[in-house]
């Protein structure tokens, strides 16, 4: 018993839960996924599984993206990566429901499947059902041999390494990068990426990981206002564009390991329902970077204000405007809004896990969830 209490310690590596090691790990598995596949300064970004059947993606009418959970996640925040770079249009299906809808599925549809265990039921049940009906079917995993990545066409691996919590972080930023590079690449060839963008992006993509690291150091920060909101029944998560979808992460990364109940919504669509739970006791967490309908988002803020909304905003390093309204402000490095999910998700898994650890939950084996769901 002590033995295995000891090796659980030293596989921790000094941090006190798997959760919050690998949400520090980011910087590096960022680093580690596009190692040997991005050279900023030679403009070269490449992949073999792409490169070996960059026909197929650059014919492809239509990409669709299946998958489960935080995956799906990565999957709305690709949609938004690759039709802005490739402009080939993009529809993300939970796989669960595309399997049982009689899905249309073309020949010249790519199939992407993004899955951190490639273990996952209705994410292979999805890809049987798109080969069987003749798509190319693109695996991104992260268990090299797995299951989805042997039954996937190609593929091409996150390298998150193991990720023993429950509530998925690393995996998540390692799956944005491995889109963000397809994007890249696919856009390149396409000519939708003008050769200045793409090569601003290269760059910034490849210095992305001391920007992870730099948003690492808000976690001070996200304790304490975790310790404010620890009691918290419900919690509105908001962002747009790009950070949308981190919205939704941020609020099911909350629910999964505090059970507090939590949504994410475009913050312009608040006004068509949650605007109506917002009171004095509701915190509202609100990712507003400068870049990427800013403006918009300060008059969503105002508009959460004026109903007495609790405000704990995420934003770029200086900003003034936001700060002014908001309760709180988590400050974060300047990015472009293409890859700023990469950086704003990460004070939002700090926060949850902050709160997780305050309310006495089991941080890494949250009640009722599975690391990897087998079974329908
Ligand atoms: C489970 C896990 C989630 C994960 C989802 C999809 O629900 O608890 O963290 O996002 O499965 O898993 P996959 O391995 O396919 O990415």
């Amino acid at each position: 018993q002590e033995l295995q209490m000891n090796l659980e310690q030293i596989e921790k590596g000094g941090y006190d839960h798997f959760m919050l090691k690998e949400i520090y790990e980011q910087p590096s598995v960022i680093k580690d996924t596009y190692r040997g596949r991005l050279h900023a300064n030679e403009g070269i970004v490449q992949m073999a599984g792409v490169e070996d059947n960059i026909e197929k993606f650059l014919n492809a009418n239509r990409i669709l993206i299946v998958a489960c959970g935080t995956s799906w996640h990565a999957g709305l925040v690709a949609e938004y990566i690759f039709e802005e770079f490739t402009r080939i249009p993009v529809e993300v299906e939970y796989a669960s429901e595309f399997r049982y809808r009689n899905p249309i599925i073309n020949k010249n549809d790519v199939v992407i499947a993004i899955s951190q265990s490639g273990e996952t039921a209705d994410t292979m049940a999805a890809i049987k059902l798109a080969k069987e009906n003749g798509a190319f079917v693109f695996g991104v995993c992260n268990v090299v041999g797995s299951s989805i990545s042997r039954e996937s066409h190609a593929g091409a691996y996150t390298h998150a390494g193991p990720e023993i919590g429950v509530a998925s972080t690393k995996a998540f930023t390692t799956q944005i990068t491995v889109l963000t590079m397809i994007a890249l690449r696919l856009g390149k060839a396409k000519g939708t990426l003008s050769n200045t963008d793409f090569h601003t992006f290269l760059q910034e993509l490849e210095i992305i990981p001391e920007k992870v690291a730099e948003a690492l150091e808000t976690n001070e920060r996200a304790k304490e206002i975790a310790a404010a909101f620890k009691d918290a029944p419900n919690c509105l998560y908001l962002g747009r564009g790009y950070n949308f979808p981190v919205a939704l992460e941020g609020a099911l990364k909350l629910k999964e390991i505090s059970y507090i109940h939590a949504e994410g919504y475009p913050a312009a669509e608040m006004k068509h329902g949650p605007i109506a739970l917002i009171d004095e006791q509701m915190p509202v967490i609100i990712i507003a970077p400068k870049q990427g309908h800013y403006d918009k988002i300060v008059s969503n803020i105002q508009e959460i204000k004026s109903r007495s909304g609790k405000i704990i905003a995420v934003v770029t390093k200086g900003d003034t405007q936001v700060r002014e309204l908001a309760d709180y402000v988590i400050e974060i490095p300047e990015t472009s809004d293409a890859l700023s999910p990469l950086i704003t998700t990460i004070p939002l898994q700090l926060l949850s896990y902050h709160i997780a650890v305050m309310r006495g939950c089991n941080v890494d084996q949250p009640r009722n969830l599975a690391k990897s769901v087998t079974v329908e």
